[in-house]
């Protein structure tokens, strides 16, 4: 397929400037067409460029990426990694790979191993971030690790009683992480049986250990 325009999908990580890769920084700050959460336009868009936010109605996003790219490049940011649970699975449904390129950027779920010292080659990597995950990959084994993308609905709270239903032990290692990279970010250790009764931590990364 032939593209005379592209769409630029940019990872800008888990939200401080300082984990954006510079080549994100550059293509970011050369873009005429900017879409993004409010945080991140907040954060990342100069007052000369047009921007559009993402909000609940994707489709009026996708609308407004393919109107304007009719005529030129449009720069999409999206959190964390593209490839890892990110508005790039709905740019593949209405556009050819072809018309997009991606730029990586570091993932909550990277930076979430990395403030608590553990690999991640040997985890599963979960999403119950507005779904639920599948009875398989939160079964537990011996020596299992998983790292989890929360909500305000699967928040760890509910997501240690899930687990706990699973067969994970009570004594489990549980880090919530939050905020990652800003000011106020938080890391919180607890056991699976503690994290039943901990509130908040709504949109964290919950790294699980037995
Ligand atoms: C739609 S997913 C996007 C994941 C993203 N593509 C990534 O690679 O991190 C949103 C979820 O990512 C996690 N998340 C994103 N940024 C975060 C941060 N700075 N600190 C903690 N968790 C974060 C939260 O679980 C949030 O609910």
């Amino acid at each position: 397929m032939e593209c005379t325009y592209r769409i630029i999908v940019v990872g800008i990580g888990p939200g401080s400037p300082d984990y954006l890769l510079p080549i994100a920084s550059r293509t970011i700050a050369a873009a005429t067409i900017l879409v993004g959460s409010q945080r991140a336009l907040d954060t990342f868009a100069s007052i000369n460029q047009v921007t559009r936010v993402i909000d609940k109605d994707i489709t009026g996003v996708l609308d407004f990426i393919e109107q304007q790219l009719a005529s030129q490049d449009v720069v999409v940011m999206v959190s964390g990694d593209p490839g890892f649970y990110s508005m790039l699975t709905a740019l593949r449904k209405r556009f050819a790979a072809e018309c997009l390129t991606v730029i990586p950027g570091i993932s909550s779920v990277q930076l979430a191993f990395a403030r608590v010292a553990e690999v991640w080659q040997d985890a599963a990597l979960i999403s119950m971030h507005g779904r639920r995950a599948a009875d398989d990959v939160l079964c537990y084994h011996p020596g299992y690790k998983v790292g989890i993308l929360t909500d305000t609905q699967h928040n760890p709270a509910t997501i240690a009683g899930i687990l706990l239903a699973h067969g994970w032990p009570t004594t489990a290692c549980v880090w919530l992480c939050t905020n990652l990279s800003y000011d106020n970010e938080e890391v919180v250790r607890a056991t699976l049986a503690e994290t039943r009764s901990i509130s908040g931590f709504e949109h964290s990364v919950m790294v699980v250990k037995a």
